[in-house]
C-alpha cells in the first residue's frame, strides 16, 4: 500500500528583469509613474500550499533565512487577501522552496504572492477570472500582476498595468547577485533626490526597445538596455559601478541593475558565452554570487495537485 494521498498544490513562479525602465513623477498615492518592460527568466521559486488547521509559512533554499515567517510575508499576504474575498475561516500552511533573491530587484516576495494566488485560488476553487486574480495582485503589490502573467510585457501606471509584447527569441542572462540587499522605496527616493527639481516628463517605451525585441536582435536589445534607477541604486551601493564594469570586460553584450537593484543583469550573446562569463565573474570574485537563466518564460502556473489524482 502506499503513502496517503496529501492534498497539495505547487506553483513555480519566476523572477523578472526589467529591460527598460523609465520613471517618471512622483504620484499622490506615493508611487511613481512607470514605462517599464518586465521579462519573466527561469530563475524560479516553487510555492507550496496544504490546507492546515492555522495559517503557517515556511521557506526552504539559500535566501531561506532573509524571508519574513508571519504576516508580513507577502504569500501569506496574498492567501489571507483570497480567503477574505472568498469569504472563508479556511487555512493554509506554505511552503516557500527559494531560489529567487530577496530583496535583489528581481520581485522575489511579488512572485510568492503571485504563486500564492494561484496556488490557493486552485485549492479552494474559488472560480475568480483571470482579470480579478490580476486585480488582487495589483492590492498586493506592483509587480505582482507581472509574476502571473511571465513572458515579456509593458507595465505602466506604477507597473501593475501589463500589455504583452511581440518578442522573438531566448535570451540568456547572467546575473551577479549580492548579498546586501537594497530597499526599494530607499532606491526611488534617492532617485527623486538625484533628479533634484528637473521636471519629469510622463514616461513611455522606447521605439529601440520596441524594435529590438520585435525583430529577436540580442544586439539591439544590448543597446537598449535602460534603468532610471541604475544611477540610484549605484549611488546607494557604489560597488554596483565595479560590478558591471566587470561584466562588460568581460564580454557581456549589455549590463543593467536589475529593478531597483542590487542584482545586476548581464546579457550574452548564447549559452556559452553565458557560461563563459559566469566563470569569469565567479573567478575574479566579483559579486556574492552569480547565476545564469534564460528568459522569457511563463507566469506562475500549476506543476503539482494532487486534488487532480
Ligand atoms: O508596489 P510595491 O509594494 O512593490 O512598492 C514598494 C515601494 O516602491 C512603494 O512603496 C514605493 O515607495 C516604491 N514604488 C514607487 N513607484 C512604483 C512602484 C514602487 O515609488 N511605481
Amino acid at each position: 500500500m502506499g503513502a496517503p494521498t496529501e492534498t497539495a498544490v505547487t506553483v513555480r513562479v519566476p523572477a523578472k528583469v526589467n529591460l527598460e525602465l523609465r520613471v517618471g513623477p512622483l504620484r499622490d498615492d506615493g508611487f511613481h509613474s512607470l514605462s517599464t518592460v518586465f521579462h519573466a527568466v527561469d530563475l524560479v521559486d516553487d510555492v507550496t500550499v496544504r490546507p492546515a488547521s492555522t495559517s503557517s509559512i515556511v521557506t526552504t533554499g539559500p535566501y531561506a533565512d532573509a524571508v519574513p515567517a508571519g504576516p508580513d510575508n507577502l504569500a501569506m499576504r496574498a492567501a489571507r487577501l483570497i480567503a477574505e474575498r472568498v469569504g472563508t475561516d479556511e487555512h493554509v500552511a506554505i511552503e516557500i522552496a527559494k531560489s529567487i533573491p530577496v530583496a535583489g530587484g528581481m520581485a522575489g516576495g511579488s512572485a510568492d504572492a503571485a504563486a500564492a494566488l494561484v496556488a490557493v485560488d486552485a485549492l479552494w476553487d474559488t472560480g475568480f477570472s483571470p482579470r480579478e486574480l490580476h486585480e488582487l495582485a495589483a492590492e498586493l503589490g506592483s509587480d505582482v500582476p507581472f509574476a502571473l502573467h511571465g513572458g515579456t510585457a509593458i507595465g505602466s501606471g506604477r507597473g501593475e498595468q501589463l500589455v504583452p509584447v511581440l518578442a522573438k527569441g531566448t535570451f540568456e542572462w547572467v546575473f551577479a547577485l549580492h548579498h546586501e540587499g537594497l530597499s526599494t522605496p530607499a532606491v526611488y527616493a534617492e532617485c527623486d533626490r538625484l533628479r533634484g527639481r528637473e521636471p519629469v516628463a510622463e514616461p513611455e517605451p522606447s521605439s529601440g526597445m520596441m524594435a529590438a525585441l520585435r525583430a529577436g536582435d540580442v544586439d539591439a536589445l544590448a543597446d537598449n538596455l535602460h534603468n532610471d534607477l541604475q544611477p540610484a541604486a549605484c549611488s546607494l551601493m557604489p560597488r554596483l559601478r565595479d560590478t558591471i564594469a566587470a561584466g562588460l570586460d568581460e564580454g557581456a553584450l549589455g549590463a543593467i541593475v536589475s529593478g531597483s537593484g542590487p542584482t545586476v543583469a548581464f546579457l550574452c550573446g548564447d549559452r556559452s558565452e553565458a557560461l563563459n562569463l559566469m566563470v569569469s565573474l565567479t573567478a575574479g570574485n566579483i559579486a556574492d554570487e552569480v547565476v545564469g537563466a534564460s528568459g522569457p518564460v511563463h507566469g506562475a502556473h500549476v506543476v503539482h495537485d494532487v486534488r487532480r489524482r
